[in-house]
Order: structure tokens, then sequence, then C-alpha cells
């Protein structure tokens, strides 16, 4: 499997606090069957802010010592990006960092809320030649509270500009019922795209694929959920051709109410 979504570089944001916990973290995501993971430190949440030559750097000492160990793990570089307004500046400025340096960029929202216009940035990048995957967007409150909002979002653009990526415990249920209810509800509208751990530590939140796998094969054919931890995470970061995929489910009342607020 594919983890496109971890915090497990050490002392960068509120992950791992040193390269012990960094390769216990490692050694999860092996044991769960996980080869390939980006390293996506929080930036620009107001909280932490690190810079791509740093995570670069740190992704390449990580690699390093997993070679040594004889780990069969490969860290990739990456970065979760807060949506915040100055966002097109941070590019400009090369301050925010694509998956694997490629053509995606792993954004998240503010946990309460849903940011003005994120259509318009979503537009903007793609011009640039980049798309957006948004991370857990099962969490947001404003999200959990109208989940066709993700629809609206999926229907105001063509396949793979935009991707929608859940994470593990929320289908597992270890997020809670919330984030839960939100993404069967993603899932089984066909408006998800990737499962990814999100993980901050190597005993909670771990980087493992594979409970949450079994949970989403209870929801949606085998043959999606594998396609979310597998092709789709490939051709994002690997620039492989994407899959074909399920068509989201967009209810045509509450797309028109939710266009308000893209
Ligand atoms: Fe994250």
């Amino acid at each position: 499997m594919i983890d496109i979504h971890a915090h497990i570089l050490a002392g960068m944001d509120d992950g791992p606090a040193d390269l012990e916990e960094s390769l216990a973290m490692c050694r999860v995501a092996v044991e769960d069957g996980i080869e390939v993971l980006a390293a996506t430190p929080h930036s620009w949440n107001g909280q932490f802010t690190n810079y791509p030559a740093q995570i670069l750097e740190k992704v390449q000492g990580l690699n390093a010592e997993l070679k040594t160990l004889g780990l069969d793990l490969e860290i990739l570089p990456g970065m979760e990006i807060r949506v915040v307004p100055h966002f097109g500046d941070l590019y400009s400025q090369g301050e925010i960092l694509a998956l694997n340096q490629g053509k995606y960029f792993l954004v998240e929202f503010h946990p309460f809320s849903a940011p003005p216009a994120f259509h318009a940035l979503i537009g903007h990048l793609w011009s640039l030649g980049y798309g957006v995957i948004l991370g857990h967007p099962e969490k947001n409150l404003a999200i959990q509270r109208n989940p066709q909002y993700v629809a609206a979002l999926l229907a105001h653009f063509r396949s793979w500009e935009v991707l929608i990526q859940v994470s593990a415990d929320s289908l597992t249920g270890e997020a809670g019922p919330d984030a839960a209810r939100a993404a069967r509800t993603l899932l089984k509208q066909g408006l998800a795209h990737i499962i990814a751990s999100d993980a901050h530590g190597a005993l909670k939140r771990s980087p493992r694929l594979s409970l949450a796998v079994r949970a989403a094969e209870e929801m949606v054919e085998p043959e999606w959920v594998r396609k979310m931890v597998w092709d789709v995470p490939l051709a994002v970061l690997r620039g492989a051709p994407f899959p074909d995929v399920w068509a989201p489910q967009v209810q045509s009342g509450w797309r028109r109410f939710t266009r308000k607020w893209l």
C-alpha cells in the first residue's frame, strides 16, 4: 500500500518527537504492508511552519536511516498545507511543497469551517499545472454538517483536478462517530479517492491502513478500495496514469445549495 499523508519526520510538528519514534512509526508502517509513504509535516496552519528545504533534508536523512536498518520503506517528501488566504503567494515564493515534488498539493481546512472561494484556489493552481488533494474533509465540522459540499466541489471540476483523501481512523471509527459517519457518506457516494493514515505516532494515530481497508471494503467494492490505497496514490506520487474510477453521486438539490459555498 501507499500512504500519501503521514507526520513521520521528527521534531517538525505534532508528529514524532525524535528519530527513535520516527523509526518506530516506520516499523509499524512496514508491518502493516505500507511500501511507500509521503512525509507531510504541517505547514502554515498557525502553529507549525515548515519549509521545503528542511523537509527534503529530513526525508533524505530518514531514508538513509531506513537503508542502514534494512527497513523496506521509502519515504517521499510532502507537506500538509493549510488553506490560507495567501496560499497563492506561498506558491509564488516557493514556500510550499507538492507531494514528491510532483503535481499535487495536499491541503487541509481549518477544522471548523470551509474557506471561502476554495474553488478559485483550485482553479488557479490547476492553471499552473497543479491539482489539489483535500485531506480528511470528514473531520471538518462544516463538512460533517453538510457532506454534500464535497459533492458540489467535485461536480465543479473535471476528474483529477481535485481529489479527496479520507483518513484511516475515520473509517475505523477511532476518530469518533461524526468523522465516521461523514467518511462513510463520502465513500458510499463515490466522493473519496484516497485513504491515508494521517499518522502522528507509533502507538496512537499510527501509520496503518489495513484496518481501514477492511472497514472500507464493507462499504464499497474492494476493487475501489484497492485503488484508494494503491493506484490513485501511485498516480499522484509517481505520475502514473490515473485508473478508471467511480463517478461521484451528486444530489441535485444539495448541489444547488452548496454551490453557494464554493
Ligand atoms: Fe495531517
